[in-house]
């Protein structure tokens, strides 16, 4: 039995240098970070786009041949296709969307055919390879119309969706034109599952009125099959971040970022480039504490990454330049001699950087408007092992819902962002530590590798219910023919 894991993006994107010449790198986001992590039993493959546009027959055989020697099997897209499905309803409809970024939202029949075709494309890719008895466990709102598509392609497989972002409320999935072919999508599924209660909440609520199907608590029947929905928070790979800063790597990383920063309180912040993010809030937030806290001027400095991310979205280059703008006008008036307010990276990091800074961080600021679950938040968390550090949490994440020993915060709230670095600044060590240690313990037993455990323990179990349903109704149907005659 083999799992096929696909997604939009594989856990590696493959570059271009000057020369011409490609590599692999790892994919950003919490989709992929996370999911590279895993070390299943099973045979595993991936299925997704390396996240590069590559038009020469040659080139696409050559990083296919060097993928699938890693079980990555590449579905290349044309320029248009990247415009329009990934750019254009991935993210330019449906993101907004589910973010509750509602007049952001751009509807575009482009972009909805564009979408229908790449998710075709994904499942020749798939059902090319799959068989009969596997798994397919499909990822996130890029591809919500391939369980569907998968099923009336191969009979007797198990397919399962997870929904990485949030699922809004009914009202606001409504808006969307194509809101039941999405859905209809989906169904194809046996399991659809979540981060939260309140997406799986909203998302039951909009089947059962865009759909009107009749949901029984955790599952409702579509044709001869039952479809679950389930809440499965994922995790991170704990060890991997906890025991991080015991290699000397890491070590050296730490004790270089700690020069340079000299004594400094720092407040961490990473993100990608994203409006979901709260990014300009969080500035504000920090310009407001260094407006009403002079006397921690030259002793406070906010660290912030920003990861390159969708920038020929129309919205994420807007929201790039106030980003800049903005910490412009932040340096411009606080810096000293001897002090940077704000350290921004526009970059990803070496996972060696990250888990330094992690390490190091006095706070993490960690402030989305909206966030299916955020993994860096965890990541924080574990990476501290047993220094202190205090995490500040948005209560529009996810991961708040598990994190509740951080300062939970309102990221629409500059004052309280203001009052929540203060507080944690000033928090007695003591304290530090019994948070962390509260979530540390939550976060070591939920870990990427018992959530898709999980996950794919309750798919198993579906599977025996559907086939054991499936066989009652045939004996039923022939008792009642039988009976007829
Ligand atoms: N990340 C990374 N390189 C960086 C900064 C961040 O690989 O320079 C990773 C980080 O470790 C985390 C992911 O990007 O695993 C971000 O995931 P999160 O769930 O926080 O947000 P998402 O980007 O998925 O919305
Ligand atoms: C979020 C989404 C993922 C996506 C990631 C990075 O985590 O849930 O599906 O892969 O962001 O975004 P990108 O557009 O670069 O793949």
């Amino acid at each position: 039995m083999k799992l096929y894991i696909i997604a939009n993006r594989l856990p590696v994107k493959v570059q271009q240098d000057a020369e011409g010449n490609f590599s692999f790198e790892r994919s950003e986001g919490g989709l992929a970070t996370g999911l590279s992590s895993l070390n299943s039993e099973m045979d595993t493959h991936w299925v997704g786009w390396p996240g590069i546009f590559v038009e020469d027959p040659t080139q696409r055989e050559a990083i296919t041949r060097d993928l699938e020697k890693l079980n990555f099997h590449p579905v290349f897209l044309t320029e248009a296709q990247i415009q329009n499905y990934y750019e254009g309803y991935s993210n330019n409809t449906i993101w907004p969307l589910c973010h509750y970024f509602y007049s952001y939202i751009v509807y575009d029949a482009d972009y909805w055919a564009a979408y229908k075709e790449v998710n075709e494309l994904f499942c020749t890719e798939v059902t090319a390879r799959i068989k009969p008895g596997d798994i397919a466990w499909v990822h996130d709102y890029q591809l919500m119309l391939l369980p569907r598509m998968i099923r009336e392609k191969v009979q007797d497989l198990s397919i399962g969706y997870f929904h990485h972002i949030p699922f809004p409320s009914y009202e606001l999935f409504r808006v969307l034109p194509e809101r039941a072919e999405l859905l209809q999508g989906l169904l194809g599924a046996d399991l659809i599952a979540f981060h939260t209660h309140g997406y799986m909440r909203h998302f039951i609520s909009t089947i059962e009125r865009v759909m009107g199907l009749g949901v029984m608590l955790d599952r409702f029947l579509h044709g001869n099959r039952f479809v679950y929905v389930d809440v499965l928070p994922m995790g991170i790979n704990y060890d991997l971040y906890n025991q991080a800063i015991l290699k000397p790597a890491v070590q050296q990383k730490a004790r270089a970022f700690r020069n340079n920063y000299g004594e400094h309180k720092l407040i961490l912040s990473v993100d990608r480039l994203d409006y979901s993010k709260g990014i300009l809030h969080r500035l504000k937030g920090f310009a407001r504490f260094l407006e009403q806290h002079p006397g921690y001027h030259e002793k406070v400095s906010l660290v912030m990454v920003v990861v390159p991310s969708r920038d020929s979205v129309e919205m994420y280059a807007k929201l790039k330049r106030h980003i800049d703008e903005l910490i412009g006008s932040i340096n411009g008036r606080y810096s000293t001699i001897n002090w940077t307010p704000v350290f921004y990276f526009y970059h990803s990091l070496p996972f060696e950087e990250l888990v330094a800074l992690y390490h190091i961080a006095d706070v993490a600021l960690v402030s989305p408007l909206r966030d299916g679950m955020n993994l860096v938040a965890k990541e924080y968390v574990a990476a501290k092992r047993n220094s202190p550090g205090v995490l500040i949490l948005s209560e529009m994440a996810g991961a708040s819902t598990e994190l509740s020993a951080a300062i939970i915060i309102n990221p629409n709230d500059i004052n309280q962002i203001s009052d929540s670095l203060q507080k944690a600044i000033e928090m007695p060590v003591e304290e530090q530590l019994a948070n962390l240690h509260l979530m540390q313990s939550l976060i070591s037993r939920h870990t990427v590798h018992r959530w898709a455990y999980n996950f794919m323990d309750k798919l198993q179990h579906i599977r025996q219910i559907n086939i054991e349903n499936i066989k009652k109704r045939r004996v039923g149907q022939t008792a009642e023919r039988l009976r007829r005659c």
